[in-house]
């Protein structure tokens, strides 16, 4: 596990970019693993910045993206293809039809889960972008999920809830369950970069970086991946320097 330590939120996005846009450049099809939340917009600002400015194009980049509230869809502002549009691919030339997240307003949520499962066997994630939740958890993979789990329905920790009422008008609005990518599928990818910055998320960078290897600590799994790079924030690697 590779950790680096940026000045500022700024820094810590531009090293991501620089990270994703080997990946890009590297390979113009690749299949890139987005996430949702606050952290990653930097790195998004970034990706647009680039394809405006040197035109690095998306057209044959495909995504999988981490996690989906259940019972939001692209009709919801605060779902996260929603998210994925307004923060990222409305601004680059990517084809929507390559784009993947699961599909929060399914009828048949078990049967949406063994989609998704099957479409990430075929699609190999390059890269995949993490952030983390400030109980350690990593997509919607909340503490005591199974190191070994899958693409599964996932009630959230109050926590997690508490978290990210800031997104929505009241905390009652914010929705109970959501889709996620379980552990193995995230292990599954090539490369793994997990941003984290602030200091509300120090004591998680620490339990990814340092802590025991453990269920309770879903990020900590990343530890024992080949080729994990951990970014953050001077506030959010308060505990491990
Ligand atoms: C949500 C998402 C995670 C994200 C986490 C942190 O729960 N499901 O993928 O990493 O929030 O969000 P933020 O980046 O806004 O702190």
């Amino acid at each position: 596990m590779k950790v680096i330590i940026a000045k500022d939120y700024e820094e810590m996005s531009a090293k991501a970019f620089e990270i994703m846009a080997g990946v890009v450049k590297s390979n113009p099809e690749a299949v890139l693993g987005l996430a949702t939340g606050s952290t990653p917009i930097g790195l998004y600002k970034n990706m647009i910045a680039d394809h405006k400015e040197n035109g690095t194009s998306y057209k044959a980049i495909k995504t999988v993206n981490l996690d989906e509230y259940e019972g939001l869809d692209y009709s919801s502002d605060q779902s996260y293809v929603y998210f994925m549009r307004d923060n990222l691919f409305d601004h680059i030339d990517i084809d929507l039809a390559n784009t993947n997240i699961e599909n929060g307003k399914a009828s048949d949520a078990e049967k949406e889960c063994e989609r998704y499962n099957a479409l990430l066997e075929t699609l190999q994630q390059d890269i995949q972008i993490l952030g983390i939740g400030s109980n350690g958890h990593i997509a919607f993979n909340e503490p005591g999920t199974a190191f070994g789990s899958v693409t599964h329905v996932v009630q959230l920790a109050e926590s997690t809830i508490k978290d990210n009422s800031r997104m929505f008008a009241s905390i009652d609005e914010v929705p109970k369950r959501a889709f996620t990518m379980g552990l193995k599928n995230i292990m599954n990818a090539k490369k793994i970069v997990i941003l984290a910055n602030g200091a509300n998320k120090a004591k998680a960078v620490y339990g990814l970086v340092k802590g025991e290897v453990t269920e309770q600590v879903p990020a900590s799994i990343l530890q024992l991946h080949p080729d994990c790079t951990v970014i953050c924030d001077e506030a959010a690697a308060a505990l491990i320097k």
